[in-house]
């Protein structure tokens, strides 16, 4: 059963993310998976504002682009330098090696990484065609770390963030949706209208591979953590 929580903003959204956030490290949770994106920021700001102590815990990235430096400023490892880690580490924080160019060896590392650190608790960011990670639609539920080709589509959602289109990276290491599946709790946020689809097909439209977050109606400890705006096109009360 997804637990839905609907609140006001993306600043209710950082304050409902931090309380969950809070009550796993409460409940022993010590291995974290960490997401990028702007929706999550919210929630880190909270976090890394607070005075919890999760300096003995580790995180795990979902993903990272390929071919780009950690010290890269579109980097995944960048942004959650940025974003997280430069305000408050944690004891060890893991983001795939986008530098690696040996894809097997590459992704074997980062999900054995995984099987010998089990993740408790995943922070998701919800892409605008619902996929999760950079699992693109038609992703097997069950695969593992991989090789992503990005879409079109997500090449040009992140385009923004660089000088040409040309300069987006065309592949990304990322967890697959059965390596996400492990965690033993999972927290997935979504704002603003252009999420309003996605989210609805997460939700109330039968699980399909087609988009991949509606894998989640399968995990036995989800909360959906949306504003009004991605909520709009909900139809059942919550
Ligand atoms: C990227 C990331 C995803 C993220 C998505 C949505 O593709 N790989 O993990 O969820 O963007 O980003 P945003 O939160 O900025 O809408």
């Amino acid at each position: 059963m997804m637990k839905v929580k609907i609140v006001a903003d993306p600043t209710a959204g950082g304050k409902a993310g931090y309380e969950l956030f809070a009550a796993a490290l409460e409940n022993n949770a010590r291995v974290f998976g960490l997401a990028t994106g702007s929706t999550p920021i919210s929630t880190y700001d909270e976090i890394t504002a607070s005075n919890l102590d999760f300096s003995k815990c580790i995180s795990i990235n979902l993903d990272e682009y390929v071919s780009l430096a950690p010290t890269h400023p579109q980097s995944y490892h960048a942004f959650m330098q940025e974003h997280f880690f430069d305000k408050k580490p944690f004891s060890k924080s893991y983001v795939p090696d986008g530098l690696n160019p040996d894809e097997q060896e590459e992704t074997a590392r980062y999900e054995k990484l995984i099987a010998e650190n089990p993740i408790d608790f995943q922070i998701l960011g919800l892409g605008r065609n619902g996929h999760i990670g950079f699992n693109e639609p038609g992703t097997p539920f069950d695969s593992i770390t991989h090789r992503v080709e990005l879409t079109q589509s997500t090449i040009d959602a992140n385009a923004r963030f660089f000088d040409n289109e040309k300069d987006v990276p065309r592949y990304a290491y990322s967890m697959g949706i059965g390596t996400i599946m492990k965690s033993k709790e999972i927290l997935i946020e979504a704002y603003g209208e252009n999420k309003a689809d996605a989210v609805k097909k997460m939700i109330e439209e039968p699980s399909t591979e087609q988009v991949p977050a509606s894998v989640l109606q399968q995990h036995s400890n989800v909360t959906v953590l949306i504003d009004q705006a991605a909520a709009s096109k909900l139809t059942k009360k919550y």
